[in-house]
């Protein structure tokens, strides 16, 4: 956003995880343009601003690479019934679940989208999210899709964060086309996708592959649909059971598959020899009292990289602290702190396809900074809590100063 200050200059005693020799880096023309020991900076960046880091650890700015943040209403009420007994099938299968939120996003206005969704983001950004992945897939018919891809867009554009799109028409069949579902496929690959392609509105594809979403032959037509396009894909794989969709989807080089609670050794084979990465969502996990865990360590001896993001919906996983999430994917799932950082920076990167610009700290990448006032870079996954970072530069911006003492 263009009020926001520039954060060109040097920032200096700050400590950088991993890397002893550096407490200091300039940023210039938004860009991290040089790295090193304050005592060999070079002649022509001395005369730039200085700003006092006081001794905050320098981290990459997060990367949130799964979410539905985009939604009109909210679903307390099926907690309720969860509470209650019933299970997140049994809720789907009673009208509820996805087509819930449907008929809310459906029902709101593309103004009212964005307002609620700029909410959400907010609090997202506030924890120094730079980067974020936007699923549509709540509104199943070409109006609505788009108002939700739109929506996302304009998020991106007016809060100056990174936001990869993902079309994900095949995320539940809309009550309209009950009892017909090859029907529904045909429009989203035949019509729904390519306008939104053409519109610039899907930067990736996804599918909700499962008993209670779509099945693999049904992905396997949207991937091709994708394919065509020069569209990489993402799944939704493997939450609930074995469907076989992560192979599927390896075969066709997807970025990411995600959830994954219930991937065969098969599945992990495929994703590493496709290089797909693998997307760890605890909260959804947690939310549906799942007892599943996702197979960690033999993705960790298959060299899978493993991410890990909020998901955001109103259903399963409303939770807008991904810091919360990196402590719940090492508490529930066993990830080790440096796993737990890596999977909501370097990997959650290359799980949208962004590994040569976000998720590391390096000269000549788009300055997405975060500052943390933190002793031990464990903390960041300790504390069980929303966290509130020093500072956020976020493309070269400003973002978050909450201490207000940075910049008298
Ligand atoms: O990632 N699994 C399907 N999609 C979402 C849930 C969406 C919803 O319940 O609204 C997920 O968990
Ligand atoms: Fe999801």
């Amino acid at each position: 956003m263009q009020h926001l200050p520039s954060a060109d200059g040097i920032w200096h005693n700050l400590r950088l995880l991993g890397d002893a020799t550096v407490n200091a880096l300039a940023v210039q023309g938004s860009q991290i343009a040089w790295m090193g020991d304050i005592a060999s900076l070079p002649a022509s960046l001395q005369a730039l601003p200085r700003t006092d880091a006081h001794n905050a650890l320098a981290m990459p700015g997060l990367v949130d690479c799964h979410t539905h943040l985009v939604y009109g209403g909210q679903r307390a009420n099926e907690f309720a019934m969860r509470l209650a007994g019933a299970s997140y099938e049994e809720v789907a299968k009673a009208g509820g679940g996805i087509v819930s939120s449907v008929l809310a996003t459906r029902a709101a206005s593309e103004d009212d989208l964005y307002a609620q969704s700029a909410t959400r983001l907010q609090q997202l950004l506030a924890e120094g999210v730079c980067a974020i992945e936007i699923k549509s897939g709540y509104g199943l018919a070409l109006e609505h899709e788009r108002k939700q891809l739109r929506v996302a867009r304009r998020l991106g554009d007016d809060f100056g964060v990174t936001v990869r799109t993902t079309f994900l028409g095949a995320h539940a069949l809309p009550p309209e086309y009950a009892g017909r579902s090859h029907d529904y496929i045909n429009l989203v690959c035949n019509e729904m996708l390519p306008a939104l392609a053409a519109e610039g509105l899907v930067d990736a594809v996804d599918v909700f592959c499962e008993r209670i979403g779509f099945s693999l032959a049904e992905t396997e037509q949207v991937f091709q649909a994708a394919q065509a396009l020069g569209l990489p894909v993402k799944l939704h794989a493997e939450q609930l059971s074995d469907m076989g969709g992560s192979a599927l989807a390896a075969r066709y080089g997807a970025l990411s598959n995600d959830h994954i609670e219930h991937l065969s050794a098969a599945g992990i084979e495929a994703m590493r020899a496709s290089g797909t990465v693998a997307v760890l969502l605890p909260g959804a996990y947690y939310t549906l009292r799942d007892t599943h865990v996702p197979p960690i360590a033999a993705l960790r001896a298959a060299g899978v990289p493993m991410a890990v993001s909020t998901d955001h919906n109103p259903g399963t996983s409303p939770c807008l602290s991904l810091l919360l999430m990196a402590n719940m994917a090492s508490t529930l799932f066993r990830l080790t702190v440096p796993e737990a950082l890596a999977g909501i920076t370097t990997h959650a990167a290359r799980a949208l396809g962004l590994q040569d610009t976000h998720g590391v700290l390096a000269v000549g990448r788009p300055a997405n900074i975060v500052l943390w006032d933190v002793q031990d870079p464990a903390e960041l996954v300790y504390w069980l809590a929303h966290q509130t970072p020093r500072t956020v530069i976020r493309q070269g911006r400003v973002a978050v100063d909450t201490l207000g003492l940075l910049r008298p």
